[in-house]
């Protein structure tokens, strides 16, 4: 069978048993914060197993693009070195909500294993949850399996959760074994077993058995109904049904294998350097799947994950001699494997590369410099006779040269060295207080003598949405350097924030008027920064503040520009775009964004256009105060 119609036939085994086919859903979860990528099937039923959500089925079948990177379910450090392990790879589930439970999900599963794909029954086994009696008994009767190829493990490998919270229970898993010589351990007191550290046995089918919610202190509550989950690794089955000892020797894998031979020159099976066509094979199918559901290389989040994955499938193309990009040359060949069933990424696969493109070319001359520095951090090493790459030097890798921390361990570990991974950390947190220290204005930048206290109450209340001259009391003041700092207790004046600059404007006490020239906030308090008037003394407490009309709107303008910006960017360059920062100031504005190129001048003649057109419109404009997600919600 080829894999695509195994891959059929699970469908519709299920479909026979009265399943709902359900479409894959996006590898970038849409609305889960706890998850980065979607690294189960079961993430998109997540509302129907807490309650929260239903459905018009009670059974589904269907076919999850998973990656699994970040979290509680991180395979990255296995990619390559086994063959079993990927960072993305696609997971066969049948589901019950509320409908059948372990009897079915055990005979059924028995049933497609043995009797339709004809697995030999002398090669698997089945594992159960220590105390799930029910599980035990179920797989004697319902099964012909023999009794002592039924195990019995503990919570770590059979009891199943998505992610520290979240829907969860018991699990019974089905594992295959591929036979004595599949065991990679050396040592002579080695036993092979199921879930032992060895390759010789692999799961190929979880059945989790879902009724728990586990919330935030860790405290499971049973769920108002049981449901199934099940979650088989398609590309192991394949390489199981396809009598392989290897998923990448199937034809999964092979296309691809075969693709960076053709550019290499080299064949994978005569390479001295088999697992980095592997990993780039793995890294590729993640990176196209990815950037096609949405995600984008980026420096922070998910795209940082992404990002990460990349540079590590470059750095594995400089061991196969490749200087120049290539990666982006083998998203067509996913697309001919996978484009028919995840038809998005044959929509978007020009797109993928070149985002791929653009990033390899980017990080490559840091890629050769960063590879030399690292050969002299490693000599330096050795001659000193240590093994442990210093924090300072991991820091200076990633700062200089881009190299994400863990990309600098694998290389490292290819060395028999390690790295301080703690003392990286430390860098970068010296690094973001340097960072912190510099930022333009601080409220410690004022001694606390200074300060002299006018009234109570240190909390400044913004009014400026409203109004923008009011008379308020003066909390307190410093004289500093030939500035006034002035604190009201509420004040029409925004403080330099979110890239927009602080208002000016005047404080008038007592008919003398002190002009505000910037204004800054410092916790909770907005601190307005005026110039020393002559002979300063202060003799009441109440004053009179007003932002200077002409300027306040101007940076209005700007500031709805902005919004004007992105969404003519998102229309013009993809919804990828998103803003990474941006400065709104009265005379002027500057958005920063992502995205993987230079837009051409046509594109930003037309978001040029789109924006003008905007504004001709004189749209009438609302400001609204909402929480974030209610503003979500509505789609801002
Ligand atoms: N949720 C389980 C797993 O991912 C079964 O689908 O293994």
């Amino acid at each position: 069978m080829t894999s695509r119609e195994i891959r059929q036939s699970f469908v519709d085994f299920f479909k026979n048993k009265n399943h709902t086919f359900v479409k894959s859903a996006p590898v970038i979860p849409a609305d889960d914060p706890t998850l980065l990528f979607t690294n189960a099937g079961m993430n998109q039923f997540k509302d129907i197993f807490l309650g929260k959500g239903t459905r018009d089925y009670s059974r589904a079948v269907n076919s999850q693009k998973c990656i699994r990177v970040s979290g509680k379910h991180n395979d990255l450090e296995e990619v390559g070195h086994d063959t079993y392990h990927h960072t993305f790879f696609e997971m066969l589930g049948n589901w019950s909500f509320g409908d059948y439970y372990k009897n079915e999900a055990i005979e059924w599963a028995w049933e497609l294993l043995t009797e339709v794909w004809k697995i030999p029954k002398n090669k698997l086994f089945a594992t159960v949850f220590r105390d799930d009696d029910e599980a035990a008994d179920i797989w004697s009767t319902v099964t012909d399996i023999s009794k002592d190829r039924i195990l019995r493990f503990d919570e770590k490998d059979n009891f199943w959760e998505m992610g520290e919270t979240g829907p969860c229970g018991p699990c019974s898993e089905i594992h295959f074994d591929q036979g004595p010589d599949m065991c990679d351990k050396k040592d002579e007191d080695h036993t092979c077993f199921i879930n032992g550290d060895c390759g010789r046995y692999i799961e190929l089918w979880n059945l989790v058995f879902i009724q728990y919610d586990r919330d935030v202190k860790g405290k499971l509550s049973p769920l108002p109904a049981k449901h199934v989950d099940t979650g088989a690794g398609f590309e192991r089955l394949v390489a199981v049904l396809q009598d392989k000892r290897s998923n990448y020797d199937t034809d999964v894998f092979e296309p691809l294998l075969n693709r960076i031979g053709d550019l290499v020159g080299v064949p994978y099976d005569q390479s001295e350097e088999q697992m980095a066509y592997r990993v780039i094979a793995d890294h590729v199918r993640m990176l196209t799947f990815s950037i096609s559901d949405g995600g984008f290389p980026s420096n922070e989040g998910r795209g940082y994950v992404m990002r990460r994955i990349l540079r590590r499938a470059s750095r594995y193309a400089r061991k196969l001699n490749m200087h120049d990009p290539f990666i982006y040359k083998l998203v067509d060949t996913v697309v001919e494997s996978l484009g028919e069933v995840y038809p998005e990424i044959h929509e978007r696969s020009q797109h993928v590369a070149s985002i791929i493109k653009s990033e390899e070319e980017h990080f490559s001359r840091n890629l050769d410099r960063g590879i030399d520095i690292f050969e002299k951090i490693v000599s330096k090493l050795s001659s000193a006779r240590k093994n442990v790459i210093p924090g300072t030097d991991v820091f200076k890798l990633y700062d200089t040269y881009g190299f994400p921390p863990d990309l600098t361990r694998v290389m490292a570990i290819e060395r028999g060295l390690e790295i301080d991974f703690d003392g990286y950390e430390n860098e970068m947190e010296k690094q973001k207080e340097k960072a912190r220290e510099s930022a333009k204005f601080k409220s410690s930048d004022i001694d606390s003598d200074a300060w002299i206290e006018v009234s109570e109450d240190g909390v400044t209340v913004f009014v400026g949405f409203e109004k923008d001259r009011i008379e308020t009391r003066i909390v307190k003041y410093a004289i500093q350097d030939n500035q006034l700092h002035i604190v009201l207790k509420e004040t029409p004046f925004y403080a330099e924030s979110g890239g927009q600059v602080g208002d000016s404007g005047t404080i008038i006490v007592n008919e003398t008027k002190i002009s505000v020239v910037d204004t800054q906030k410092a916790g909770e308090e907005v601190i307005h920064i005026c110039r020393l008037p002559e002979n300063f003394v202060l003799n009441m407490e109440t004053a009179v503040a007003e932002v200077d009309p002409v300027s306040r709107q101007q940076t209005e303008k700007n500031h709805t520009a902005t919004h004007l910006l992105q969404a003519a960017l998102r229309k013009i360059l993809g919804t990828h775009v998103q803003q990474a920062g941006s400065l709104v100031a009265p005379d002027r504005l500057r958005f920063d964004f992502t995205h993987h190129e230079k837009p051409y001048e046509s594109q930003l003649l037309e978001i040029e256009r789109i924006v003008n057109e905007e504004i001709q419109e004189d749209l009438p404009l609302r400001i609204d105060r909402e929480s974030f997600d209610a503003a979500k919600a509505r789609g801002a």
